[in-house]
């Protein structure tokens, strides 16, 4: 099975293991380099060649052997046996042009500015409280869409590449029967909304989000036809006002950005203009029922040290909800790594 990654090697003795999870670090960085130097995009269906890869990205041809054994070390790539390199399952993700491509990711997960909030991790902990004002003079998305939009516009790119998968889960999962109006709220680039949409020929949707979000939404949402058609864009802040009505509102991936305070402050704000009984549909991964804790554990550090965010139980999911005085009603596995965890707006008959 070329395309399969290797096992990792089991009975490694402990120093190491250890060894490996402190330079693990440089996993990172070889992964990021890839995507920076466009490596997937150069490597087609047969395998080629170090001296023509080297050429084809512009690099020296040894160190690019260097990068290309770690990778490959990893499942990122493999030697072919005629010689040369070719695409494994997860190489192939690295590509522009793949569905669900974590290229963008890729480039995410290793810009400067991650290295650099990364790097005060144990700050983050001793103090419970993002380390990016401080790094930065403002919070994260501020500063995305001041000072660095180029960054800002990567931030929405690999939010949108790599939630096509999950949103297609997602919508199978949502019940909409008898919905008329979803409203994803924080909905990036509308990845989710597209998805439901399609699904549901009769459903409107709205997307709010950011203004400079916002403007750069899916086409397919925002310039005519039939989709755009049943879709309304909103723009503006979630932590002032959220001046839509829906039956429905989603937000994924939202509420991990926030601690509790924050998250129950938004909580209350967007439900001050809903209906007794509109549904309130946060899409997380569950810290307590995950089968990838090595993602929900990583993405948990994230949360906190680039926003003061966490990922939650389900217990610690409920309490927040209740205190935003929704009525918590369950949670429900999609089949992909996030949850629905539902509540609604109490007061319906
Ligand atoms: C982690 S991303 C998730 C995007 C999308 N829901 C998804 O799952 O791919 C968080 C989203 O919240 C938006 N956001 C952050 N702060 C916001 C605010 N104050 N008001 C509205 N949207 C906000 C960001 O622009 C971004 O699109």
């Amino acid at each position: 099975m070329a395309d399969q990654v290797p096992a990792p090697a089991s009975g490694t003795p402990a120093p190491l293991r250890l060894h490996a999870l402190a330079y693990s670090l440089g996993v990172t960085a070889a992964v990021t380099a890839a995507a920076r130097l466009g490596l997937a995009d150069a490597v087609g269906e047969e395998p080629v060649r170090p001296a023509e890869l080297a050429a084809a990205v512009g690099a020296d041809e040894e160190a690019l052997v260097q990068l290309l054994r770690a990778l490959v070390c990893h499942g990122v790539f493999r030697e072919a046996e005629e010689g040369g390199y070719a695409h494994t399952e997860l190489s192939r993700l690295l590509r522009t042009d793949a569905p669900a491509s974590r290229k963008a990711m890729a480039l995410l997960a290793g810009a400067p500015f991650a290295w650099r909030i990364w790097s005060r991790l144990d700050d983050a902990v001793r103090t419970g409280e993002s380390v990016f004002p401080g790094l930065y003079g403002k919070p994260l998305f501020a500063h995305l869409h001041e000072d660095e939009p180029e960054l800002g516009a990567l931030f929405d790119r690999a939010m949108a590449k790599s939630g096509e998968t999950s949103a297609v889960a997602v919508a199978a999962a949502l019940d909409l029967a008898g919905t008329d109006t979803v409203a994803d709220i924080g909905g990036g680039h509308g990845t989710l909304l597209r998805a439901l949409l399609e699904r549901h020929p009769a459903l409107n949707g709205v997307l709010f989000d950011l203004e400079q979000v916002v403007a750069h939404a899916d086409p397919v949402l925002r310039e005519g036809g039939e989709l755009a058609g049943r879709c309304r864009l909103v723009s503006g802040d979630c932590h002032i006002e959220v001046p839509v009505t829906a039956d429905v509102y989603l937000l994924k991936g939202v509420v991990h950005m926030w601690n509790d305070a924050t998250a129950v402050a938004a909580l209350r704000t967007l439900v001050r203009e809903a209906r007794p009984g509109a549904r309130v549909v946060l899409v997380e991964q569950v810290l307590d029922a995950t089968d990838n804790p090595e993602i929900a554990t990583v993405m948990n550090l994230l949360m906190l040290v680039s926003q003061g965010g966490r990922e939650r139980t389900a217990r610690e999911f409920r309490t927040l909800l209740e205190r935003a005085g929704l009525e918590f009603r369950s949670i429900t596995a999609t089949g992909s790594v996030v949850r629905l965890i539902e509540a609604v707006v109490p007061g319906a008959r």
